[in-house]
């Protein structure tokens, strides 16, 4: 295994990070002092979308295709060869097998020719840690973790040191949103059409459910929420959902969901406080922090409990390499390094639960 090197100044690191868990493959080069050197991402939207969903196999095979050259671009508008990597980090799970281990191969490939150290990031972890990249935020903060797998909140104490206040005890909430967007026609990828549609709705038109409102924990639930929308959809006049009516169902759902996440988010803001009285950052990241009408709604609840809402830009809210690139450069700077028998884990939870679901 090699050695961190330590000659060289934190600033100057410079770690290649690979993504390739989902849909979305995508290579990055990123420095110690969070410059996005380069970057290059390509959605297999097209190739998924006539199945309404996406297809393992044909994800594994469209990395397949496309990662080298993305890599050699990446590199080339980097101005740099693989000699001047300190590291090469890939994401090693959670996520579908057959893309972790297209990534993981090619990590592992570069790392053992060039005798780079290899480091393979959680895909959650690249999440966690992406608002460091974007704005440098402190340790501790309380993280609110939205995406198409998951819907976790987790106070993040360091690199490595998670700790999982709640997770959905059913759906994750992007599935929820692709979901609704099925039903309603909307397509593939739901949230950004949902989100769309919502902007023309009346939310207060359709009365959904707040799952969990009021309870105690900071667990989620979405299925009864998804559930309510079906039957909503089949209340309506059969085969004839005006443009109006999803409108008014997308603004209703958003609403649903904000008023859930801000009251388990309220919650565990209180446990964090108590915890963490000198912290004073929320972070939202994941695929659904892309939503403008959440982040409103989250900075709302921030703002009310004395915390600053930290939210990366779009990009770098949905999944990208730029944030697995940075996760390894703080698992580098922590000698969090792995082997060249790294197995990628297409089941990875971040960090121990805190507490009983
Ligand atoms: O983090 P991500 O890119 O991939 C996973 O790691 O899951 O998240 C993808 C999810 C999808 O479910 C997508 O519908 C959702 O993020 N999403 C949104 C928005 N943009 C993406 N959900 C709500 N509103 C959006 N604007
Ligand atoms: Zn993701």
């Amino acid at each position: 295994m090699p050695n961190v090197t330590t000659s060289v100044e934190d600033a100057d690191l410079r770690v290649l990070g690979i993504e390739t868990s989902c849909d979305e493959t995508a290579a990055a080069v990123v420095a110690g002092d969070r410059r996005i050197l380069a970057e290059r991402l390509l959605s297999q939207l097209a190739e998924h979308q006539p199945y309404g969903g996406i297809v393992p196999e044909i994800a594994a095979r469209a990395h397949l295709d496309h990662l080298d050259r993305l890599i050699e671009e990446a590199m080339a508008e980097a101005g740099l060869g693989f000699a001047d990597l300190h590291g090469v980090a890939a994401t090693g799970g959670p996520g579908l097998i057959g893309g972790l281990m297209v990534g993981m191969t090619m990590a592992k490939a570069i790392a053992a020719v060039h005798g780079l150290p290899l480091l393979a990031v959680n895909h959650l972890e690249g999440h966690a840690l992406s608002a460091r990249l974007t704005d440098g935020t402190a340790f501790p903060y309380l993280l609110l973790l939205v995406s198409g797998g998951h819907c976790q909140l987790v106070i993040v104490e360091a690199v490595g040191r998670y700790r999982r206040l709640g997770t959905t005890i059913d759906d994750a909430i992007g599935e929820c949103f692709d979901k609704a967007a099925k039903m309603l026609g909307l397509g593939y990828p739901g949230g950004p059409a949902v989100e769309r549609a919502a902007a023309d709705g009346d939310a207060a038109r359709f009365a959904l459910p707040r799952p969990l409102k009021g309870r105690p924990g900071c667990d989620f639930s979405f299925s009864g929420l998804k559930t309510a929308v079906r039957h909503t959809i089949e209340a309506l006049p059969p085969g004839r959902l005006s443009h109006q009516d999803v409108a008014d169902l997308c603004a209703s759902f958003q609403a649903a969901v904000a008023d859930s996440l801000e009251d388990r988010c309220g919650n565990a803001i209180k446990i964090f406080r108590d915890r963490h009285p000198e912290a004073n950052s929320l972070v939202v990241a994941g695929g659904v922090a892309a939503n403008g009408y959440l982040r409103t709604r989250l900075s709302r609840l921030a703002k009310a409990s004395g915390l600053d809402l930290v939210a990366p830009p779009q990009a770098l809210c949905t999944d990208n390499a730029a944030m697995i690139a940075w996760a390894g450069i703080e698992r580098l700077r922590a000698g969090l390094t792995d082997e060249l028998d790294f197995a990628a884990k297409p089941r990875w939870p971040l960090g121990a639960a805190e507490l009983e679901s």
